[in-house]
């Protein structure tokens, strides 16, 4: 691993490497989730009844056995909706209950207020629903088909691809599905609704978007906002799965607690959470390509079929995501990039750590290696002759790519630290004598839009107090789940102030504290609200620098706060020395910061502008080997090298490249959602749905920070890490599909995502192993080395 040294000496607690702020408390069971909150007495509890089938039309709704259940308090549905039943973020697509019809299976139609939590979901069991069952639209191929959207097609135009392709001298096309990926956060939905005086509602939610939850409660209740407080100390993992979709389960328990006076928790069960929240979106990719001999794109044709599933949720800005990195590090001369939102019978996609990105990128990248193997180039090859460059740096929406040149050198630099052409070569001898077991190599980048694309999510606020003895109340509007930014923020506030990181309390998140917030997402929310953190820091300490420099008679520019103490002149008072003289003087020594993202234009309609301030970069070199008679599947090396500017915490930093390459290696090889013809989710449970496990990180990980400041003015020229690096493992999908090649180097590779064992048989095809064997190979394998039982 590498650290990187503060390139300031003068700055004492940004650019260095410290422990997550709750690290102790995390593993040592001591960090506070929203279910050890001390239960108040009386406190309900709620279940969910969920539709039975994916599609239909409700005609009888009996729920007398239910109420009359020992313990239950209530029963409450659509009709007991005080003000509207809608939980949709914008276009009012999505109930809370489900009134007339199903749009899929497990919907939310009721829900049960009992004594305990047991208590109410053995009573959710004996309702009786009779559904007037229609036939569900499931797969992408039956949404497409039926016609059915969630939102309008969308395209980025630019020149003629078909004719550019058509005259190309080579061309390629194809068809790939990308599946999707359930988030599986630790700690699961959760919300507890307290009910205060008058019609007042505080809801603790595991939500990325406290503001959101607030205005949806608010709207569901028929409240003003102002009735409602939504707090957020922290969540256990939030992924994109809490940013819309925590929303409906703090409704629901503040439904319930309306319903009865009472406090009301609403924990979803793991099956339930699985079964009723949306997941990454799933894509089929048609595509066309026209390139010249050295493998350089002269034009594309990309149409992105998403599930987006029964309502649209997210998916305006997750598809147009796909779109925007569907040239992930390249110059496409000409290109359609056409995206269709596709309606269907399943719970509605959402979120997903890189909000359609990497689904954008896998894209482009299988198009790159496809016309590598059709050119017998090594792909590296192809990716290096197709980056942006002077001449072909701009985006198909029409932003420029300033920096391009930082892509050539990352790639170069891991190239070499990696040793990718001597390992290539040696793949090649290795897997020219091994007819069982072949080995795979890549080397892939990824470059990020930094900003939400949603031009408004661009602004954060942020609330610090300084008390009379130098100690500092920390507020803003971002949320903790886990990347780290409350330590962050808590840094960068230390740094300001020049004092101890002790002296910085980090509180919970709050609405009444900052209002109309973002989601905590798109990986913006230490640029967002450490922006914001600076400024309410910066104008409280110009108040108490005025305020010394008044009282000790001095110029106001050699007042100076640093080591816990402030220097004014030739003497110096501790930071809470001069608190308590500040506020004597009565001084205000709160601030309410805010901030707004600069240079952000977008023109959706015209498809152009400056959506991103910056990119972030990275890339990683994964080696793979396979046995192609079992598909089974093995990381064995990878080498990251990846640009988070200059870094305000290289230990979270790299944590949280560790980890997005880790979930994305998950998403791309083992991770696999299978619906039933019926709309169900058959992998519902851990049981089913396999995500990576500490033995499935590769043995051999070496990660490294590229130096590299951000040539925009972030907070301490740092950038965003939170979702890059799940992208990063596109090379390990590369390296798989590299690995398959060599079993027939004539062929292309029709591998689709996830990767899994049987994905990988099914592309390696017809396979002789005794034919293999007998051809003179030496002997069987006997598996993967270091991959069995232990
Ligand atoms: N890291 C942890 N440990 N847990 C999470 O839930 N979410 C990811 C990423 N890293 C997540 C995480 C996602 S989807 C995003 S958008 C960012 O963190 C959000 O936080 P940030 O903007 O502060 O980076
Ligand atoms: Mo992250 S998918 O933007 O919450």
């Amino acid at each position: 691993m590498s650290r990187i040294e503060p390139p300031n000496p003068s700055l004492r607690h940004v650019h260095r490497a410290m422990p997550h702020d709750s690290a102790f408390k995390h593993v040592q069971g001591a960090a506070d989730y929203i279910d050890d909150i001390r239960e108040p007495e009386g406190t309900l509890h709620v279940a969910i009844g969920g539709a039975p089938v994916a599609r239909g039309r409700i005609v009888r709704l009996d729920l007398a056995k239910v109420r009359a259940f020992p313990g239950v308090h209530a029963v409450i549905t659509a009709h007991d909706v005080p003000g509207k039943n809608d939980i949709s973020p914008a276009r009012a697509d999505e109930p809370a209950f489900a009134a007339e019809r199903v749009m899929f299976h497990g919907q939310p139609i009721f829900a049960v207020i009992a004594t305990t939590r047991d208590v109410a979901r053995r009573a959710a069991t004996l309702a009786v629903i009779d559904i007037a069952r229609e036939p569900p639209n499931v797969t992408v191929e039956q949404g497409l088909a039926s016609g059915e959207t969630v939102l309008p097609d969308y395209a980025f135009v630019g020149g003629d691809a078909d004719a550019v392709i058509a005259r190309a001298p080579h061309r390629l096309q194809g068809v790939f599905h990308i599946g999707g990926q359930e988030h599986f956060y630790l700690e699961g939905q959760v919300a507890f609704a307290v009910p205060g005086e008058d019609r007042d509602m505080l809801v603790y939610s595991s939500t990325q978007h406290p503001s959101e939850v607030q205005h949806v409660v608010a709207r569901v209740l028929g409240v003003a906002d102002s009735y409602v407080t939504c707090e957020v100390r922290r969540m256990g993992g939030g992924f994109g799965g809490k940013e819309t979709q925590a929303t409906q389960w703090a409704v629901i328990a503040a439904l319930a607690a309306h319903a009865t006076g009472r406090p009301c928790k609403l924990r979803l069960d793991r099956d339930d959470d699985m079964t009723m929240t949306g997941k990454r979106h799933d894509f089929r990719v048609d595509w066309s390509a026209g390139f010249d001999a050295a493998g350089r794109i002269k034009a594309v044709n990309l149409e992105l079929a998403a599930r987006c599933g029964c309502s649209a949720d997210l998916s305006a800005g997750v598809v147009d995501r796909a779109m925007f990195h569907s040239d992930n590090a390249y110059f496409l001369p000409a290109f359609r990039i056409l995206s269709r939102r596709v309606k269907t019978n399943t719970v509605s996609n959402t979120a997903f750590r890189g909000f359609g990105g990497p689904q954008g990128v896998l894209a482009i990248e299988r198009v790159i290696d496809a016309i590598a193997r059709q050119l017998g180039l090594d792909p590296l090859d192809v990716r290096k002759a197709n980056f942006y460059r002077s001449g072909g740096d701009v985006t198909p929406y029409g932003q420029t790519v300033e920096d391009h040149e930082v892509i050539h050198r990352l790639i170069a630099q891991l190239e070499r630290t990696s040793d990718y052409r001597r390992r290539r070569n040696a793949i090649e001898t290795f897997n020219a004598s091994s007819p069982i077991l072949k080995r795979g190599i890549a080397l892939t980048p990824v470059k990020f839009g930094i900003s939400f694309t949603l031009a408004v999510l661009n602004q954060a606020g942020a609330l610090v107090h300084v008390y009379q003895d130098g100690s500092v109340h920390l507020n803003h509007g971002g949320t903790e789940m886990g990347q780290g930014l409350f330590q962050k923020v808590a840094q960068i506030a230390a740094e300001e102030f020049g004092i101890g990181l002790e002296r910085v309390r980090i509180t919970a998140t709050s609405t009444d504290k900052v209002p109309n917030t973002s989601p905590t997402a798109a990986s913006a929310g230490t640029d967002l609200n450490g922006m914001a953190v600076q400024i309410a820091c910066r104008e409280i300490k110009a108040r108490m620098a005025k305020f010394a420099a008044t009282s000790w008679n001095v110029p106001e520019e050699i007042v100076e706060f640093r080591d816990d103490q402030v220097f004014i002149g030739n003497e110096s008072v501790s930071f809470g020395e001069l608190a308590r003289k500040a506020y004597g003087a009565r001084i205000h020594l709160s601030a309410a910061g805010f901030y707004k993202t600069p240079k952000l234009h977008w023109d959706r309609a015209k498809g152009k502008g400056r959506p991103f301030l910056y990119y972030a970069h990275g890339a990683a070199c994964s080696e793979v080997i396979v046995d192609v008679t079992t598909g089974e599947m093995k990381v064995e090396r990878v080498d990251i090298l990846h640009d988070v500017g200059r870094s305000l915490n290289p230990a979270i930093d790299i944590g949280q490249i560790e980890g997005g390459f880790v979930q994305g290696m998950g998403w791309l090889t083992t991770e696999e959602l299978v619906y039933g013809e019926d709309g169900r989710l058959l992998t519902h449970a851990p049981s089913t749905y396999k995500i990576p496990v500490a033995s499935d990180v590769p043995d051999d990980f070496r990660v490294a920070l590229f130096d590299n400041e951000n040539h925009e003015p972030t907070i301490y020229r740092s950038k965003a890490v939170g979702e890059p690096p799940l992208m990063l493992a596109t090379s390990v999908f590369a390296a798989i599909a590299d690995a398959i090649h060599s079993v027939n180097p004539g062929k292309p590779v029709l591998l689709d995502a996830p990767a899994t064992p049987e994905a990988i048989l099914k592309a390696v095809g017809d396979f002789d192993a005794a034919a293999a064997l007998a051809n003179g190979h030496g002997l069987p394998g006997h598996g993967i080395p270091g991959s069995g039982p232990t």
